[in-house]
């Protein structure tokens, strides 16, 4: 379990376990919270939720606290509030200049009466930017996730890329059919225009696209890989339409049919009426006690998670385990090739060697080549990277002589965490190698915070200069570095930043000793992506690609187009409520107020350069084009074994 999710299901229970007991008042039918609160899931559809969500005013107070301090993170602490403004960003992006400020002005000027349409707006405007960093999730209306009964993916065919089912919960056998249309409109135009709109998650299309898209990941509890539902047939938040009619060409016995599809409604939630709804679901729960010190000092600084996807998959799980795990064996069972694996761990034709967060495998069909699978950067970072070492010895041990680094599914965790899998790669004294150089934006609000962390013995909060490092010497500050702010002016607008620094990580976690026959090789190692390695994952990756000269292999996206190894690397991310904690556990007083919500807000808070590149990382296309690209097979895309041993093909053909 992550952290965000612990806080997030947390939350929500002490919400409940304190709720006043609430008497159901009046007739129902005049509330239609009061109807979705009462009904069964199996009753409940998507017009009951809309009607519930549409059902709660806007509440002006709220609003204007939202604004204001939506206004101070956006203006004095979001890194890339200018560089948003680039326009005609080169290919692979696709992603039009952003003025955030603006965005956020037209919002305040908006009349609404519903509060759903105002946190839709806000949402809006953050998935504008296309960086998974900056989210606005509303805990009002992204706690009931919607679910379609076929998932989607994009495999290519004799040369023909097209929309085909790729996990099938209805039991008319759709599996591999192709997908025409979506409601009359050519699918791949239909979903390619639904995520630009209403996914935020890289600045790639392509990468956008696979976002929408089933993929497989491997999850650490049962350490196997498992189907993923894409982002566009599992929702958390409100759909545009009851239903999706697929156009639908299958075998020629079915021929070519039209199917309509209801959303699954799924959620935990516990109330009876607008009045407990807006208490248990919305509203913030009464103050929690102050944060612990010394967080950040124990590796869990710059975390981050999409909270939305996160809850997705644990409603999605707890709600539909056992269909959801059926389909799933029937998925993984009718293999194009092959005998049964030995056991769950193992791949048909890749042995499981070791693993638990991380884990390693060898290729029968290739024995010389093992991956690492690096699903995730939320680690024991005292621990994980020497685990990796272990692992990678008994690789050695089996004669591995190359190495496929697979980052299905990681969408970041620690930043430290990703210099030290640098380090246990290539190894070096000189800790700038496995880092980039990154900046602040440095406001007087935050000097003073910086200065009450560097005087705290017990607590080390985002912004305390000794997690930080000298960009000449890479040794940790002893002074503050946010007092000398330098002014620069980008897209017409001028901001002050820090003097380029490093964020520190403790080389003594990965014994540089160990030597493998890929140590310090480029050309024996080869990093897999879809594209959706984000944040620390990204960092890792452009320092693999960028700085140590190893190529990368990115799947999917649209055929015969540059694909983005990784996406939001660029920063790291703060939430409004972390921002808010740090001043509040050094005894000063926030320059920003909490929102009256449970809602989630993060900002990237830290820019980082790849190399010696003067644009940050976030807004420089080229060094995020992969050196290759594969397309997706119907086989490679369901049997993650025969993806890793077309991807040494490509790799060390
Ligand atoms: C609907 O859900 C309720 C409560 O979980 C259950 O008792 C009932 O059998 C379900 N009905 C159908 C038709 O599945
Ligand atoms: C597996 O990882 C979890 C989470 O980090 C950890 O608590 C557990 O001790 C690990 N198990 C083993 C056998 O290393
Ligand atoms: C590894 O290679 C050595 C030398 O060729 C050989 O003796 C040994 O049996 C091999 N080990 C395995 C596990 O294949
Ligand atoms: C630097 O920029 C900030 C923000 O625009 C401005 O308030 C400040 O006056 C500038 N400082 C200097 C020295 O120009
Ligand atoms: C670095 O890690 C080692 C081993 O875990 C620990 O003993 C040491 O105190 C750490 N150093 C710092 C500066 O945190
Ligand atoms: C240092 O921070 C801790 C944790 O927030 C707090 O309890 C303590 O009072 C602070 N000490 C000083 C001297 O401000
Ligand atoms: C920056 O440029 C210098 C001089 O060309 C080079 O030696 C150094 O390796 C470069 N640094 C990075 C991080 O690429």
């Amino acid at each position: 379990m992550t952290l965000s999710k612990a806080l997030l299901l947390g939350a929500a229970l002490a919400a409940v376990a304190c709720a006043a007991p609430v008497t159901l008042t009046g007739d129902s039918g005049s509330d239609p919270c009061a109807v979705l609160g009462t009904l069964s899931l199996n009753q409940t559809t998507y017009q009951h939720v809309r009607s519930c969500y549409r059902s709660i005013e806007f509440n002006p107070a709220q609003a204007k606290t939202t604004l204001d301090s939506l206004y101070t993170l956006y203006n004095d602490v979001f890194v890339f509030r200018d560089a948003a403004l680039t326009p005609d960003l080169a290919l692979p992006f696709s992603s039009p200049p952003v003025d955030i400020m603006a965005g956020l002005e037209k919002i305040r000027q908006k009349k609404y009466s519903r509060d759903f349409d105002f946190h839709s707006d806000l949402r809006s405007l953050a998935v504008s930017l296309n960086d998974a960093h900056v989210s606005y999730a509303a805990g009002c209306y992204s706690s009931i996730a919607f679910v379609q009964p076929i998932s989607l993916y994009a495999p290519v065919i004799d040369g023909r890329q097209a929309i085909r089912v790729y996990e099938d919960a209805t039991d008319e056998n759709f599996k591999d059919c192709e997908v025409v249309t979506i409601d009359g409109e050519d699918a791949t135009s239909y979903l390619q225009s639904w995520v630009d709109k209403r996914t935020g998650y890289s600045k790639d299309a392509g990468v956008r696209f696979n976002n929408a898209l089933g993929t497989f990941s491997y999850s650490q509890p049962t350490q196997t890989w498992a189907a993923k539902t894409g982002e566009f047939s599992m929702r958390a938040i409100l759909p545009e339409s009851e239903h999706l009619t697929y156009g639908l060409r299958c075998d020629a016995v079915k021929g070519d049919l039209h199917y309509r599809a209801h959303w699954t409604v799924v959620h935990q939630l516990q109330f009876t009426d607008k009045a407990s709804f807006l208490k248990n679901v919305c509203e913030r729960p009464p103050p929690t006690p102050p944060p612990q010190a010394g967080l950040a000092a124990k590796g869990t600084k710059h975390y981050k998670r999409d909270l939305e996807t996160e809850l997705k998959e644990q409603l999605w799980k707890e709600a539909h385990r056992q269909k959801y795990e059926e389909k799933q064996r029937s998925l993984l069972s009718k293999r194009a090739v092959g005998e049964a694996a030995p056991s769950p761990q193992d791949l048909t034709d890749a042995v499981f060697v070791a693993g638990n967060v991380t884990a390693v495998y060898q290729l029968k069909s290739q024995p010389h080549v093992g991956i690492l699978a690096v699903p995730t950067m939320i680690v024991e970072v005292a621990t994980e990277a020497s685990t990796i070492q272990r692992y990678m010895t008994l690789l050695a041990e089996r004669n591995v002589t190359h190495l496929i680094i697979d980052t299905f599914g990681n969408g970041g965790g620690d930043v430290s965490f990703a210099s030290l899998l640098i380090q246990v790669l290539f190894p070096s004294q000189d800790k700038s190698t496995a880092a980039q150089r990154s900046r602040f934006r440095a406001t007087p609000m935050v000097a003073t915070l910086a200065d009450a962390d560097i005087k705290n013995t017990t607590y080390a909060g985002f912004y305390d200069p000794e997690l930080l490092a000298d960009k000449a010497t890479f040794t940790p500050f002893k002074t503050n570095p946010f007092l000398s702010a330098e002014n620069i002016t980008l897209n017409g607008r001028e901001a002050s930043y820090t003097q380029e620094l490093y964020m520190d990580y403790n080389l003594t976690a990965v014994d540089q000793g160990i030597k493998h026959p890929w140590t310090n090789d480029a050309s024996k190692l080869t990093l897999l992506t879809d594209g959706q390695c984000g944040s620390a994952c990204g960092m890792f990756a452009d320092l693999l690609v960028n700085r140590h000269g190893v190529k990368a292999v990115a799947v999917g996206g649209h055929t015969k187009k540059d694909l983005s190894m990784f996406s939001y690397a660029g920063a790291a991310v703060t939430s409004l409520d972390q921002f808010v904690d740090s001043f509040e556990a050094l005894g000063l007083t926030p320059p920003l107020q909490r929102l009256p919500y449970t809602n989630t807000v993060n900002v990237g808070f830290i820019e980082l350069f790849s190399g010696n590149e003067t644009v940050p990382l976030e807004y420089d296309p080229a060094r995020h084009v992969a050196a290759h690209r594969l397309d997706y097979t119907p086989e490679t895309a369901r049997n993650h074994d025969q993806l890793w041993a077309a991807v040494a093909g490509v790799a060390w053909a």
